[in-house]
């Protein structure tokens, strides 16, 4: 059941100011077929996550400790080479801006086309039709192939990074910020698609995002992250409907509700400077209930009920 399994992992960026501890001492489940999401503010450490998994951290960045066993092998062991071997054909990674990922000087059709030559060694003419078919599959309409990235809209750029996963069938997508910088249609559409592309292809997805609500769409399970370790991981009616957290709270009452005119609530306060994290639990200088002891220990991560599990003084005694 269980394809990734990530134990105590620790991530650190060196800086000139000091050494970042981006992810600290993270340990989570996805199963295969399912889709987890990833939330927390800017900053709490999910693009580093997704990149350590995938071992594309930038060159500041290392994994310190701890392991990410991915269908039965520990890919923090594995060599450069065999990592290869993982990117793209085993795990595949699309990002909010897909500029980033396309070759600007490069026609849609042969990006697809050349993921399949490098994973599959399919020949050119082959890699071609399937790479046709990917693109169409994820709506981008057949006289369009030939188009180049700059010539297509975000959201169908966002379509092509798609095609791409679609055509190589990973068994993880870490999709990281996928529809923040579109709009609210195409936002669904992509939403829809990667729906489609689990039903389908029955891909996990790590589904990487800032905002609570749009997780509730397409996760089975959430994750809530706060400077750089997990605050609470439940089904989306625990995390919605029997939440334990204070900062899961704090999200989900900054979610606008349509019809509401009143202000729109934020939590108090920044997240923590990441080269100075307060001690004890790194929420406590903005939690409403924090006491003495969240100021001086860190509260360890534990099952409260079936699958739910919270990291917080008050919920643990
Ligand atoms: N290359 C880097 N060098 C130094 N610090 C970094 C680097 N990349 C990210 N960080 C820091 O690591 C923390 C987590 O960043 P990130 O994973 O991008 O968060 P998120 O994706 O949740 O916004 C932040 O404090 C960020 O400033
Ligand atoms: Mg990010």
């Amino acid at each position: 059941m269980t394809l990734l399994e990530v134990k105590n992992l620790k991530v650190e960026f060196v800086t000139v100011s000091g050494s970042v501890k981006a992810i600290d001492g993270v340990s989570f489940t996805v199963n295969r077929g399912e889709v987890v999401g990833v939330v927390g503010e800017s900053g709490s450490g999910k693009t580093t996550l997704g990149l350590a998994i995938l071992k594309i951290l930038p060159l500041n960045g290392r994994i310190v400790s701890g392991e990410i066993i991915f269908d039965g092998r520990d890919l923090v062991k594995l060599s450069e080479e065999d990592m290869t071997k993982v990117r793209g054909k085993e795990i595949s990674m699309i990002f909010q801006d897909p500029m980033t990922s396309l070759n600007p000087t490069m026609r849609i059709v042969d990006h697809v086309a050349e993921a399949l030559i490098v994973h599959y060694r399919l020949s050119k003419e082959e890699a071609r039709s399937k790479a046709i078919e990917a693109l169409t599959a994820v709506g981008i309409p057949e006289n369009r192939v030939l188009d180049y990235p700059h010539q297509l809209s975000g959201g169908m750029r966002q379509r092509v990074m798609i095609a791409i996963s679609y055509a190589l069938k990973p068994k993880l997508l870490i999709a990281d910020e996928p529809t923040t910088a579109l709009d609210v249609i195409v936002q669904d559409q992509i939403l829809d698609l990667l729906k489609e592309l689990r039903n389908r292809q029955k891909t996990s997805i790590l589904f990487i995002t800032h905002d609570l609500s749009v997780v509730a769409d397409i996760a089975d399970r959430v994750i809530i992250m706060y400077a750089g370790k997990i605050m609470e991981i439940g089904s989306v009616e625990q995390i919605y409907y029997s939440t334990l957290h204070p900062y899961t709270q704090g999200l989900l009452k900054s979610i606008p509700k349509i019809g509401s005119n009143s202000d729109l609530y934020t939590i108090p306060g920044n997240p923590p400077d990441m080269l100075n994290p307060p001690p004890g639990c790194r929420f406590h200088p903005r939690c409403p209930f924090a006491e003495e002891k969240c100021r001086k220990e860190n509260p360890p991560l534990v099952e409260v009920s079936e699958g739910h599990y919270v990291a917080c003084w008050r919920c643990v005694k």
